[in-house]
């Protein structure tokens, strides 16, 4: 007997940033967009923890107790009071360490597959808290869909999207910190007084409507000065894929992936191929927006 638990990527289409807190967090308000990039979690029955990986990535997702699927299992087992015995598998398709919440998409993942496997039943309002203990985004892909996120992320309220957005990324060679990233943006914010992030009405009506034209006019990420100065050839990523049509870009979360807003699915095609031959990624995905959370099949 196995539980396998669908999870989606995300991109975040607003993303404002607040000075950092006591407890080394940032206040946000960022709006979370999932979309069709998955990762699958099989739960299977085993005599200890043990996590394996499978996808063209496989090589960069860490195996061990900090795997944030491992984690999941165990905050889970440890609130039932058993031990975390479990195979986790993880079919990885959404980019490593890319700024499109892979690793969190895993925990929300586990934890579903593993309560479902265990017969624990934790109730289904207990989950998003589990989910915050483990990471800010990782409530998010526990929901899907479009959400507002507040404190660092994990605070959320459902969003309406009207309508179907594509996307297209393009991934970079190796990751980048988040933490790495987030000091980034503290030393270049060091001369000014950074405000308290406010949620953009204009970008939460575009998505209401699906008004994928004003998505493109109030799409923003603060984080993308920072990625940008720890990965200075991300302007010409995005440089190439605005050349080629796409009405917005920008920096997925903490980068290094690059998310390209298109006006419809054959533009979307064509900005992955310019994308695909202009030598600033190491490959390019399509996907639309916004599709469900965490889905047991
Ligand atoms: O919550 P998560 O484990 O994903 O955060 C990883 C790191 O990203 C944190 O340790 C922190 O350095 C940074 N972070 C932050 N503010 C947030 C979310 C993450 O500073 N709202």
């Amino acid at each position: 007997m196995s539980v396998t638990v669908r999870v989606p990527a995300k991109v975040n289409v607003q993303l404002a940033v607040g000075p950092p807190r006591a407890d080394g967090f940032h206040d946000l308000a960022t709006v979370f967009l999932a979309v069709g990039l998955h990762d699958e979690v099989t739960a299977t029955p085993a005599d200890a923890l043990r996590i394996t990986c499978s996808g063209p990535d496989a090589a960069q997702v860490p195996l061990d107790a900090s795997n944030l699927a491992a984690r999941a299992a165990r905050l889970l087992a440890d609130r039932h009071g058993r031990a975390p015995e479990v195979h986790l598998h993880i079919a990885k398709d959404i980019p490593v360490a890319g700024g499109m919440a892979g690793g969190s998409a895993d925990a929300a993942g586990a934890l579903l597959a593993c309560d479902a496997l265990w017969g624990t039943r934790t109730p289904r309002s207990e989950l998003p808290e589990l989910c915050a203990e483990l990471g800010s985004d990782v409530p998010f892909s526990l929901l899907g869909g479009a959400a507002l996120g507040q404190g660092r992320g994990e605070r959320l309220t459902p969003l309406d999207v009207g309508g179907t957005f594509h996307w297209v990324f393009a991934v970079a060679d190796g990751g980048l910190s988040t933490p790495a990233v987030y000091r980034a943006f503290d030393r270049l914010a060091a001369d000014r007084t950074v405000p308290h992030p406010e949620p953009s009405a204009a970008l939460i009506d575009a998505l209401r409507t699906g008004d994928v034209h004003a998505l493109a006019a109030h799409i923003g990420n603060d984080l993308q000065p920072a990625a940008l100065s720890l990965r200075p050839s991300l302007a010409d990523t995005l440089a190439a894929g605005t050349a080629a049509g796409a009405l917005a870009a920008l920096v997925s979360g903490s980068g290094p992936t690059c998310a390209f807003l298109a006006a419809d699915a054959s533009s979307a095609a064509k900005v992955a191929e310019a994308l695909a031959t202009s030598g600033t990624c190491r490959t390019t995905r399509l996907a639309p927006s916004p599709t469900p959370g965490a889905t047991l099949l």
